[in-house]
């Protein structure tokens, strides 16, 4: 029997108090939307239908082709968005998936289990339900006096009574297609927020003798749905611990998990170190042996096997094997560092490739150069790159020695195994083994020193 599913993010997540739809709010470093997303992958189904609203366009790009999707041009409520996704499925013999857009914990194998559950006990729809240490907020399970559920009551709904119950919607359902549609036929919008609940189908086919269930989470913190920004925290929380975990499990020390921020599609060999307050974010990648050390942040980027990176920012960038970026160095978007490279504190680079050993051990901005392997850079080096118009580029050999504050006016050219004196302007092409020296000579004035009021002598 086929699969479908519907994915709820039409909605503006009004308590987000965001000018972005609350979906595509970032948990872990993708859309709560993706991770929803890719939690329903896990049931191949034949079908998934995204129904969009609020920003609708901004929603479609996050998935592109990967959805179908429905517009929902009015929210008026949950059972109202399912409606949209008729003209997609209503025909079609087979069950299908409802989920929240919002609920980024749910976990594929849940939904497997939550829709393995529905078949074996034949269904006509289930509930995956969570038990809550605090249910506020969250519709809540009313079962009778047999333990079957009859009915979801919303929080704005519930009496009294219905408010002590910890069971919840998790707002994720599995139904027979045909019969979804027809029963939502019948849902009013006769209730506290004067909505269409789709949660109203339930109790319309209990009522009608159809058989429905509910599949209990074992773990809670899975079924969060996120209202509001500290929900949104929460959820990072949960996701953090989750991939921290796995991490964990498969090799990498951490030596405080709790303070370490890993997107979830960063990708870490074993025998990693990850110190305290490490940012790895985006499509990152760190080989082998690599050790991070407090509060490095990196985007986007490949570090190499045995590297050692200390308290350094790194953004879209690839470190080689056995290189030593920091403490404080900036490497900015294309930079390339080749093996055995040794970048120190307060050294900036940007669209740069240094060759095998090269050092540039501080203070110094390398910025559109490409550069040889063992060159020096001595404290202060300056590539002039910019001038005010356009960007110009330098290129420096192997075996180059740049004296200690040079100024490297681009476009330049430092031929293998040249030299420039330090405190050097270099505007012109240096040739290859040749001592560039563009500063002027020191001149001393002998006994000027005398007349000065400061000088020992003249207190
Ligand atoms: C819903 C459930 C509640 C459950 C909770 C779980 C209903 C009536 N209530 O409440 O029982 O405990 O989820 O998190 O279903 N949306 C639309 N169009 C709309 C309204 C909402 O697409 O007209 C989308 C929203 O973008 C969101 C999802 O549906 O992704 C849920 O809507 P939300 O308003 O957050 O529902 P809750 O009040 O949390
Ligand atoms: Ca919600």
């Amino acid at each position: 029997m086929n699969n479908y599913a519907i994915i709820l993010a039409a909605g503006k997540g009004t308590r987000m108090k965001s000018e972005l739809p609350k979906v595509l709010h970032n948990v872990s470093g993708i859309t709560m939307l993706e991770h929803v997303f890719r939690s329903v992958s896990a049931l191949k189904p034949a079908k998934t239908v995204t129904v969009i609203g609020h920003r609708a366009e901004m929603v479609r790009e996050v998935l592109g082709d990967q959805s179908e999707f429905v517009m929902q041009k009015e929210q008026l409520g949950t059972g109202h968005a399912v409606i949209m996704a008729e003209e997609k499925l209503a025909d079609l013999e087979g069950q299908t998936l409802v989920i929240a857009g919002d609920t980024p914990l749910i976990t594929g194998e849940s939904l497997q289990n939550l829709v393995d559950y529905h078949r074996s006990h034949k269904n006509v729809a289930t509930i995956l339900t969570a038990e809550a240490e605090n249910p506020y907020g969250y519709g809540r399970i009313v079962r009778n006096q047999n333990e079957e559920v009859t009915k979801i009551v919303e929080q704005k709904d519930a009496s009294d009574y219905e408010q002590q119950i910890k069971e919840i919607n998790t707002g994720t359902y599995v139904f027979d297609n045909k019969q979804l549609f027809e029963a939502l036929k019948k849902i009013t919008r006769n209730n506290a927020q004067g909505e269409y609940y789709l949660t109203d189908v339930i109790s319309i086919f209990k009522e009608a003798g159809e058989k429905i269930g509910a599949y209990k989470l074992f773990d809670f913190n899975e079924s969060l749905g996120v209202n509001d920004r500290l929900a949104l925290a929460t959820a990072e929380k949960v996701m953090r611990n989750r991939i921290n975990k796995d991490h964990m499990l498969k090799g990498i020390t951490f030596t405080d998990p709790e303070n370490t921020y890993i997107d979830i599609d960063v990708d870490i060999a074993p025998d990693v170190v990850l110190e305290a307050n490490v940012t790895l974010k985006g499509k990152t990648k760190i080989e082998t042996g690599a050790v991070l050390t407090n509060g490095t942040y990196i985007v986007d980027s490949v570090i190499g096997e045995g590297a050692v990176i200390t308290h350094s920012m790194i953004e879209s960038s690839q470190i080689g094997k056995n290189v030593t970026v920091g403490p404080f160095a900036h490497l900015r978007p294309k930079t390339v560092l080749h093996e055995g490279v040794h970048v120190g504190n307060f050294v900036e680079i940007k669209g740069s490739m240094l060759g095998e050993r090269t050092k540039a051990g501080h203070l110094t901005y390398i910025g559109d150069a490409t550069v040889g392997h063992d060159v020096n850079f001595g404290a202060g080096t300056i590539t002039v790159n910019y001038d005010g118009q356009n960007k110009f580029k330098t290129t420096i050999g192997d075996h180059v020695f740049v004296g200690s504050n040079s100024t490297l006016i681009a476009p330049l050219n430092i031929n293998n195994n040249a030299l420039t004196a330090a405190g050097s302007t270099i505007c012109e092409d240096v040739p290859a083994d040749s001592v560039a020296i563009g500063r002027a000579r020191q001149v001393n004035k002998e006994g000027y020193a005398l007349k000065k009021p400061h000088h020992p002598n003249n207190q």
